[in-house]
């Protein structure tokens, strides 16, 4: 949610800026913009619309310098225009700043400083932080400090700080003073990369790849000042931080689009490998378990839990349910899964023998981060499910287990979820072999799960019987998707897919209780999509494909291969391989994600940068 860029050394700015403005693009692209500040001079461009318009921008009117600031925008506070485009000039272009987060606190403010005869010209919360530390600037410059000395400007920035509520990744520039970009976090994350005589700052480390793999990662109340002879960081109340350098892991190539016209459609397609990725190195045969080193918690310890909540948003909560079934069929312990957004809110009884676990690709996302902080601050050991690493949530909890998935750029999750399906299955077998899962039922567990990648490869080869499938059904503009058991999350996450990059109206639903109501929007114009390979209640599913039927309704099957009875029911069935049920969910998902991909193209609708969404939603 907003990307940000800052850099102090000695490499021409404005392309570099650019480029990590590119690489950031999936946390928002309604506006991007620039600021560069050379000889005393700060210059600033910034349009509506991708960084594509930004870089237009740039060739016809280029900006020299070493040092500069940007910004990709998801808007929150003011529409998608030129105006509310950041980076947001102080007082009369005294300071620029760039910003992701919201300031909650921003029309007082705004008030005041407009009695104090400050301009404004966006609607932004961003603006007031603008103008804010112009004024302080004005008011410290009348105490006898100066404008060009950093002593000042972090004088400045503090007393900026201590008016703002809420949360910010703030990039920041005073005119006066050369060579300098100064960051500060709360709540909204920073990645400072450190070369030689040369700094980089960045929302997450992708921009820095290809550039430097040192890293250091800014935590909440910490300020850093970026010049090119040297890195400063202050925490707010504890004073000066020992720079702590983390090596970087990505590779650069992990981020190129290679053959592919997308990345969501690279990413399904690497499925395969990265479900391997998680499996690798964590099968026990010898034990019949898996090795989940991560966790930081004795097998005492785990042994003690009788309660897991698992938390998270969108894709992954969704992953979560499939986690929570696992959870509680092979481990037998009560698990719930919670929405962050109302955990954070919630205060649901919890004992000190419940066990939380974040699930979350980015390791950002607001609400899961707010969530996690919420139970930990209650005493409850907290650990993550992440891909990201280095990550906020993945610093903040105190163990967990990462997925290996590289990095997933396009907007709709897709790798990230077969990956946390995955771990949790392997966290599902772990837990399960403690308590009293027998040694050939683990064996059997680590057999099948050793086999996935080859069975997801397989699921791949239905890429163009989904193609036919879009081309028939992708004008319709309402559609169910219903399943069971484990299948009721996958439907629920086909249909999200849909929504996401399509904007066709999609519910999933128990395939069952559509009886409830759904079923009441059954007619020709609206297909039903239904998870249905083989299983213990499959005949109970049929019956719920043919009360379909009976109303006229279209439907399309995602059933196990040589399941020919079902296209006798079924308008259209795309095959998948015949997997067990709990594994059902890892090859499932792949048609469907590839459905919503094709219907999203043939519709026109950009796939990787679904309108209104982010990849990482870092505002509440
Ligand atoms: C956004 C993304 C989704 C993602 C969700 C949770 O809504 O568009 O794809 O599932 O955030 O993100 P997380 O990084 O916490 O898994």
């Amino acid at each position: 949610m907003c990307g940000i860029v800052g850099y102090v050394g000695f490499r021409s700015v404005s392309d570099l800026l650019v480029e990590g403005l590119h690489r950031l693009e999936y946390r928002g692209y309604d506006s991007a913009g620039i600021a560069i500040l050379h000889e005393g001079k700060m210059s600033v461009r910034k349009k509506a619309g991708r960084v594509l318009e930004l870089a237009g921008i740039l060739q016809s009117q280029p900006i020299l310098g070493h040092a500069g600031i940007g910004h990709t925008r998801w808007a929150t506070h003011g529409a998608a225009t030129d105006q509310n485009s950041h980076p947001h000039l102080g007082g009369n272009g005294e300071v620029a700043i760039v910003h992701n987060g919201v300031i909650e606190n921003y029309d007082t403010l705004r008030k005041q400083l407009t009695a104090l005869g400050y301009v404004f010209h966006s609607q932004t919360d961003t603006e007031v932080a603008a103008h804010l530390l112009a004024h302080n600037l004005e008011e410290q410059i009348i105490l006898g400090g100066s404008a060009s000395d950093i002593e000042t400007c972090l004088k400045v920035v503090e007393l900026t700080l201590e008016k703002l509520k809420g949360t910010y990744g703030l990039g920041i520039m005073f005119r006066d003073c050369p060579d300098t970009v100064i960051a500060a976090r709360c709540g909204s994350p920073l990645v400072i990369g450190v070369g030689k005589d040369e700094y980089f700052l960045a929302s997450d480390a992708s921009p820095l790849v290809g550039y430097t793999k040192e890293v250091v990662y800014l935590s909440d109340h910490e300020v850093a000042v970026l010049q090119p002879t040297g890195l400063r960081i202050d925490h707010r109340k504890t004073g000066s931080v020992f720079p702590n350098v983390h090596v970087l892991e990505q590779v650069s190539a992990d981020i190129e689009l290679g053959d592919y016209e997308h990345y969501m459609l690279k990413e399904i397609f690497e499925q395969p490998q990265t479900v391997e990725n998680a499996i690798r190195g964590r099968l026990d045969s010898e034990e019949a378990t898996s090795v989940m080193g991560g966790l930081n918690l004795t097998a005492k310890d785990l042994r003690r839990i009788d309660r897991i909540v698992l938390t998270a948003c969108g894709t992954s909560w969704h992953a979560g349910l499939v986690g929570e079934f696992l959870l509680e069929e092979f481990a037998r312990v009560p698990t719930e899964v919670e929405y962050a957004s109302e955990l954070r809110y919630r205060n649901p009884p919890m004992t000190d023998r419940t066990l939380v676990f974040a699930i979350t690709q980015s390791g950002e996302t607001a609400d899961t981060l707010a969530a996690l902080r919420e139970c930990k601050r209650k005493g409850h050991p907290t650990l993550a499910i992440c891909n990201t690493v280095g990550s906020t949530i993945a610093r903040e909890a105190d163990g967990g287990i990462y997925l290996h998935a590289g990095p997933e750029i396009g907007v709709a999750s897709t790798k990230a979820f077969t990956s946390q399906v995955t771990v949790l299955t392997l966290l599902a077998l772990y837990l399960g072999r403690m308590r009293h899962m027998s040694y050939p039922a683990g064996r059997r567990i680590i057999g099948q799960l050793r086999d996935m990648p080859d069975k997801i490869s397989k699921t791949l080869q239905c890429h163009d019987k989904v193609l036919e499938v879009a081309d028939k059904y992708f004008r319709f503009n309402n559609f169910l998707y219903l399943g069971r058991l484990y299948n009721f999350p996958v439907a629920l996450e086909g249909a999200l897919k849909l929504k996401e990059i399509s904007y066709i109206h999609a519910e999933g639903y128990p395939a069952a209780e559509m009886k409830h109501g759904p079923i009441a929007l059954v007619d020709e114009q609206t297909p039903s999509v239904f998870v249905i390979p083989r299983g213990g209640i499959y005949p109970k599913v049929v019956s719920n494909m043919e009360e379909i039927k009976a109303r006229r309704g279209p439907v399309i099957a995602i059933a196990c291969e040589g399941d020919t009875d079902i296209a006798r029911v079924a308008d259209d069935v795309i095959y998948v391989p015949d997997v067990e049920e709990y594994l059902q969910p890892l090859v499932c998902a792949i048609p469907l994600q590839l459905l919503a991909y094709h219907v999203a193209l043939l519709r026109g609708c950009n796939v990787d940068r679904p309108r209104n969404l982010a990849k990482s939603v870092t505002v509440e």
